[in-house]
């Protein structure tokens, strides 16, 4: 591992030297098909044959380009990197990791039904707190909005049972058919809704995730219920803070800025990232980084080598209601 980073390190400052972009010469051309060659070993990737492999070095090469210059750029509070899905364009990756659907937050939802509290401290983090299972992977199937909806119910689950296990987004895939698709995107308000009249959700482990849309397997044992779900007030950032303080938050996300897709560490912050929802990511917490800046810590489902192990800190407290990528328009929790 520490061989890995370091290598990538080198690369990396090799890639700085402001020479290959202009007029990059043969030898850097070999040391980028190096790194290609150690990120595949590395993520286990392997291509058809050697024209797909050409067609992927040049894409990875590009989206080194564009990390590399990212992170030139002075006073940025976080960094992009190299993750799993490098060697995809960003149009490939967006149509495969995306999900979220039927996001209409005007349609009739259960009222906000709780006191708020004045209690709100500086920060909360529901992982060091023992309330997270880590980031898990969705893979090449448009389930976010499951992803999302679980670890909002594992989260539930442990702060008012005192117990976290793992909860099936499988089974949200396959049997959640109401108004849900699947690998093809959903909704975090259905799912919860399926929660409540399935009287509840199995375990990972006895319904694995597959990758892929399914039969639903109607007869496996619940480990958890919820009794129902609620909304959070939307375009309202305070609110929001109240409601992650108590619990783990489902919520939607404008996910489709290139920055967005290569997020590696930081605090996010990209303006331009806009309020069209595409994607479902769950809100752990809040704080304030050592720079001063605020932020949310949200848990995502593109696995552990996206972001910081799987999660991203977004700037909190914005200029503008919607939140950044707009997460505070669609916010929603189960209720034990
Ligand atoms: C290489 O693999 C790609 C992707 O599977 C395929 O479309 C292409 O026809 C193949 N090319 C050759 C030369 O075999
Ligand atoms: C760096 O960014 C911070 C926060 O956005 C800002 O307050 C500060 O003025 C910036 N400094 C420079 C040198 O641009
Ligand atoms: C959203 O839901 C409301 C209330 O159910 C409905 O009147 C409206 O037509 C819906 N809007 C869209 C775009 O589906
Ligand atoms: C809020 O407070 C009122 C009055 O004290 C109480 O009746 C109600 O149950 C509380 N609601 C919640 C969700 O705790
Ligand atoms: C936002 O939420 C807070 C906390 O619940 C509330 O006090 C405030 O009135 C809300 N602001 C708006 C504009 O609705």
């Amino acid at each position: 591992m520490v061989m890995v980073v370091s290598y990538v390190f080198l690369v990396l400052t090799i890639l700085s030297m402001d020479l290959w972009i202009s007029q990059a010469t043969s030898r850097h051309e070999t040391s980028i098909a190096d790194y290609h060659q150690q990120w595949m070993i590395q993520f286990s990737r392997a291509y058809m044959n050697e024209s797909e492999k050409q067609m992927r070095l040049r894409v990875f090469k590009k989206n080194l380009e564009f990390i590399e210059n990212f992170n030139n750029k002075r006073n940025q509070s976080y960094k992009l990197g190299v993750n799993e899905f490098t060697d995809l364009t960003d149009e490939e990756f967006l149509a495969t990791h995306t999900c979220l659907t039927d996001t209409n937050v005007t349609s009739p939802l259960p009222p906000w039904n709780w006191n708020a509290s004045n209690h709100v401290g500086e920060s909360k983090d529901w992982v060091k707190e023992g309330a997270v299972t880590p980031a898990k992977r969705q893979g090449g199937c448009g389930a976010c909005w499951a992803f999302s909806a679980i670890a909002a119910v594992e989260g539930l689950t442990k702060i008012s049972q005192g117990n976290l296990v793992s909860l099936s987004a499988q089974q949200l895939i396959d049997c959640d058919r109401e108004r849900d698709h699947g690998c093809k995107g959903g909704s975090m308000r259905y799912a919860f809704k399926y929660i409540v009249s399935n009287k509840g959700i199995a375990s990972d482990q006895s319904y694995p995730y597959q990758m892929k849309d399914g039969i639903c397997r109607s007869n496996v044992t619940p480990a958890m219920q919820i009794s129902g779900f609620n909304a959070v007030p939307t375009n309202n950032e305070s609110a929001l803070l109240e409601a992650v303080s108590i619990q783990p938050i489902s919520v939607g996300l404008a996910a489709r800025k290139d920055s967005f897709i290569h997020y590696s560490s930081g605090v996010y912050n990209d303006g331009d990232c806009g309020t069209d929802m595409n994607h479902a990511v769950t809100l752990v917490g809040y704080g304030r980084s050592p720079e001063g800046i605020k932020y949310w810590l949200a848990k995502n489902s593109w696995g552990k080598s996206w972001g910081e192990n799987g999660f991203i800190r977004l700037r909190r407290d914005v200029e503008w209601p919607y939140g950044m990528c707009g997460v505070a328009q669609y916010a929603s929790f189960p209720v034990a």
